[in-house]
């Protein structure tokens, strides 16, 4: 990191606040405002951290303009075409593509840890047929702090790394379980011979009647998908997860912290909120009217899976998920699919509409990736579920890095306060 300085002044005061100038490896340079507030007494206001660097970190990049974005210096395309999801968590983690021998030990690792305990899997039973796998699965991968005691020392490096494997390992495990719920299904053990995105699609397909053949397209397709998920630098469920583990939680509990905000609609719900916006559309005759609603300022509808804080441009990931969605629908489904013909009609029409063009709303990773998990046979309710999965190794990758920071302090905003000044205590008989 190279630095330089700025110069803040005040209208009134010739005092000169110097503050440096932080550059980093790429991207903008970052106006280290640390000392503000003690050199000048003030702090700075930025709701939704439109302009402001929350951390250091060297795992992600994104060129939101250009519509770029690297894991570890890795370009998403050449990992999307050439590696696979466990190779790309051992980079998020690790910072490095694995050896032969280290991916072989890495995939050992998390392949043979998916089991869960069984009284994890009795609090299937507290819930009711019909609740949310998301909901499911925030209570459950919460509740794997009530476990584990062994490697829950978040000030020793190993069992930090312990637990960033027990999470990868068991997700999909819990995600599968909460799936078998709302089936009425009896839950099926993971099997530790089968590659990571295989083992999900038998936890969820198989049944103890019938074995489930797993078809390579759709475990590749799922790999991929989990690759296109895997990071993307301070977004808010990340944001939370170190926010959550700045204050030395529990890492099983910070996980829960950071998939409930990626459950929302503005951030991951956004794959399920698609699926159900196509179906609300229903046919090509009835797009300008939806475009038209998303543009009316009066009117709450936005077009999902539409619009990003970071990419002004088209988001690389939507476009080699929609590459993809080609490859699967015409060997998995109808090559007809009418919900892709639709989406791909929507996005037509969106892209060359001026307001979406002013705005610089493109398609993001969530416009196309719930066609394939159709495609899948996967419903909509688990589709955040899926990103969830993925996603960990991104969660737990910040967290490791966070607290291996000797930087790294309680996360703590500040306030621009608007409330009530000082007043007086009014006792409730004389209260008008
Ligand atoms: N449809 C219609 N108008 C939109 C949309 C949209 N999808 N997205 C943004 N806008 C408009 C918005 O009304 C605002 O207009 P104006 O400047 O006139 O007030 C302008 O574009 C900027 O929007 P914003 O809400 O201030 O931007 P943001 O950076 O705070 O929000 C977003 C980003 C992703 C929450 C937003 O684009 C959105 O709600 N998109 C739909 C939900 C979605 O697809 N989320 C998934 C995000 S990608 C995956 C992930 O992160 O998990």
């Amino acid at each position: 990191m190279s630095s330089k300085n700025a110069f803040l002044t005040f209208e009134g005061s010739d005092k000169a606040i110097p503050l440096n100038i932080v550059s980093g490896s790429d991207g903008p340079d970052t106006l280290d405002i640390t000392s503000l507030y003690k050199e000048a007494g003030v702090f700075t206001y930025d709701p939704g951290f439109l302009s402001t660097a929350s951390c250091n970190s060297s795992i992600t990049y994104i060129d939101g303009d250009k519509g770029i974005l690297r894991y570890r210096g890795y370009p998403i395309e050449q990992l999307a075409e050439q590696s696979s999801f466990l190779e790309v968590a051992h980079l998020l983690m690790y910072g490095e593509l694995p050896k032969k021998t280290e991916l072989n030990d890495f995939s050992n690792i998390i392949t043979r840890h998916t089991m869960i305990n069984e009284s994890l899997l009795r609090f299937f039973e507290g819930f009711h047929y019909d609740a949310h796998p998301m909901a499911m699965v925030i209570g459950v991968v919460g509740s794997l702090s009530a476990f584990y005691h062994d490697s829950t020392d978040i000030k020793n490096p190993r069992h930090r790394e312990i637990s960033a494997h027990r999470l990868i390992s068991k997700m999909p495990t819990i995600a599968a379980a909460a799936y078998k719920h709302n089936r009425g299904e009896p839950v099926i053990y993971p099997r530790n011979d089968l590659s990571y995105a295989g083992n999900l699609l038998h936890m969820m397909m198989a049944t103890p009647c019938e074995d489930y053949v797993i078809d390579p397209l759709a475990e590749k397709a799922l790999d991929l998908l989990f690759i296109l998920h895997a990071d993307h630098e301070q977004n808010a469920s990340t944001s939370t997860m170190r926010l959550a583990g700045s204050s030395g939680s529990n890492p099983f509990a910070c996980v829960a912290a950071g998939a409930s905000s990626l459950w929302g609609p503005a951030h991951g719900g956004a794959n399920e909120a698609v699926l159900n916006m196509l179906k609300e559309i229903g046919h090509a005759s009835n797009v300008e009217k939806y475009i038209a609603k998303a543009k009316d300022k009066d009117d709450p509808f936005r077009l999902m899976g539409f619009g990003h804080r970071v990419y002004k441009n088209y988001d690389p990931r939507a476009k080699i998920i929609r590459e993809v969605c080609y490859e699967v629908l015409n060997k998995l489904a109808d090559a007809n699919n009418p919900l892709f013909e639709l989406a791909m009609n929507l996005e037509e029409q969106a892209v060359s509409d001026d307001y979406f063009v002013e705005k610089n709303l493109y398609p993001n990773v969530d416009y196309y990736s719930g066609i394939i998990y159709r495609a899948l046979g996967i419903p909509e309710s688990m589709f955040t579920v899926m990103f969830a999965i993925a996603r960990t190794a991104g969660w737990v990758s910040h967290w490791m890095e966070m607290l291996d920071d000797p930087r790294h302090r309680i996360g703590r905003p500040r306030q621009l306060y608007q409330g009530a000044a000082i007043r007086d205590y009014v006792p409730l008989e004389q209260r008008a």
